[in-house]
């Protein structure tokens, strides 16, 4: 069996390491990874190939950088000359992003089986470039693997699976969130960041903060009510922000007071579960780092108005705060460590995703 791999974005190669990992361990398997180049700084694509020990792309296109239609468009193209290639049995993409949707529509394309990894997850806001990536590569899929019952019940409430024809049968399975694979795999080989070895960073009594999500970044509103909310957070408690660069390049026009902010360059995932593993509270608008949190027994604040990851929400393990200044200080002070109860919870299954995607594949 042939897969081809459709890589881009740094959430992808953590997913991915997981992934490609149990597929090695399958000799009647090739993995074919394509790397798309949306995301190019070496500490945002090279370092997690490098630490996760993923095998390097045997294609990298190099298209990053670019507008939506422009990216996704030249992504296309090029992925189909490798698909034509190559004669793949199946293409897997993972997520919701350009380079996940640019791999589904040459999969539809080709007629290739489509495997989507994180499928069937919603913010039920249209407004999101990530929400049309999903629902655009979920109509088109062949296996549809779910991270939750939530995406489960959110496929079939949109008539999910689909089967009109005789040779576009989908296949809808919940395996459980790969992301819960690479917390426990990797979780013993975390690394003390070397900004954490020579700050006076207040150890196990910071916040851990990401910012990047289009709705945030694109509107001047919004970032400026999260940062200065950060900020005044800031000035009782440490917060360390590892800086996306699409966030960096928007900051450096806009004069907002984040003095008190400990901000630093993007860090691999080993260095960001110790991050993670050692803090008191996340603040983010990550997707993935919502259920990272949870996963490390952690209280998280969403910058969000939605997340897709409602049943953290449910049992109380998220606050989603948007982006109110009022919100986001109110649930800073209210905040209380995660309880036994959140802990005993499963809801992301039980850190075998990968090896049931892999057995399903070959089953089918
Ligand atoms: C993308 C995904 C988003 C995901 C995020 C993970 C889409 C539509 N969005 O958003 O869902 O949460 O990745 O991090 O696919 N840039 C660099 N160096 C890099 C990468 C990006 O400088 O290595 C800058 C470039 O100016 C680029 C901008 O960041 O134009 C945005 O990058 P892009 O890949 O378009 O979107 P992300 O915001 O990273
Ligand atoms: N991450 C990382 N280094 C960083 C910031 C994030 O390794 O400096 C990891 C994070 O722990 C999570 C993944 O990147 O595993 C999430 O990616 P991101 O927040 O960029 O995207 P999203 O999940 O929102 O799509």
């Amino acid at each position: 069996m042939k897969i081809l791999t459709i890589l881009g974005a740094r959430p992808q190669f953590i997913k991915a390491g997981s992934v490609s990992r149990e597929i090695a361990k399958h000799k009647n398997i090739e993995e074919i990874i394509v790397h798309t180049g949306q995301h190019y700084d070496a500490n945002m694509s090279d370092i997690f190939f490098d630490e996760m020990q993923i095998p390097k792309p045997n294609y990298f296109l190099g298209i990053g950088g670019k507008s939506h239609g422009a990216m996704t468009g030249q992504m296309i193209e090029k992925i189909e000359e490798v698909a034509l290639k190559e004669k793949p049995d199946w293409i897997m993409v993972y997520g919701d992003t350009n380079s996940t949707l640019a791999g589904a529509i040459v999969a539809s394309k080709l007629h290739i089986k489509l495997a989507h990894i994180e499928a069937g997850l919603r913010s039920f806001n249209m407004q999101m470039p990530e929400e049309v990536n999903r629902i655009l590569t979920d109509r088109v899929s062949t296996v549809l693997f779910c991270p939750t019952e939530t995406a489960v019940e959110n496929l079939k409430a949109e008539g999910f699976p689909f089967s009109l024809t005789t040779n576009h049968k989908q296949l809808i399975t919940n395996v459980g969130d790969v992301m819960q694979d690479g917390a426990m795999f990797y979780k013993n080989l975390a690394v003390k960041p070397s900004i954490i070895q020579t700050s006076k960073a207040n150890i196990q009594n910071y916040i851990l903060c990401t910012i990047h999500r289009a709705e945030n970044t694109d509107d001047e509103i919004r970032l400026k009510n999260i940062f200065e909310s950060l900020n005044e957070i800031a000035k009782e408690k440490q917060v360390i922000l590892p800086l996306h660069p699409r966030t960096k390049k928007i900051l450096k026009n806009l004069k907002l007071n984040i003095e008190n902010l400990t901000i630093i360059d993007p860090v691999g995932y080993l260095e960001m579960i110790w991050l993670i593993d050692n803090c008191s509270l996340v603040m983010t608008d990550s997707g993935g780092l919502q259920k990272e949190a949870y996963f490390f027994e952690k209280p998280c604040i969403t910058l969000r108005d939605e997340t897709e990851w409602v049943e953290l929400v449910e049992c109380g393990a998220n606050t989603l705060v948007g982006a109110d200044k009022k919100k986001i200080l109110e649930a800073y002070k209210t905040h209380q460590p995660l309880t036994t109860t959140h802990q005993s919870l499963d809801l992301y299954g039980d850190g075998k995703a990968s090896e049931k995607i892999i057995r399903k594949l070959l089953e089918y």
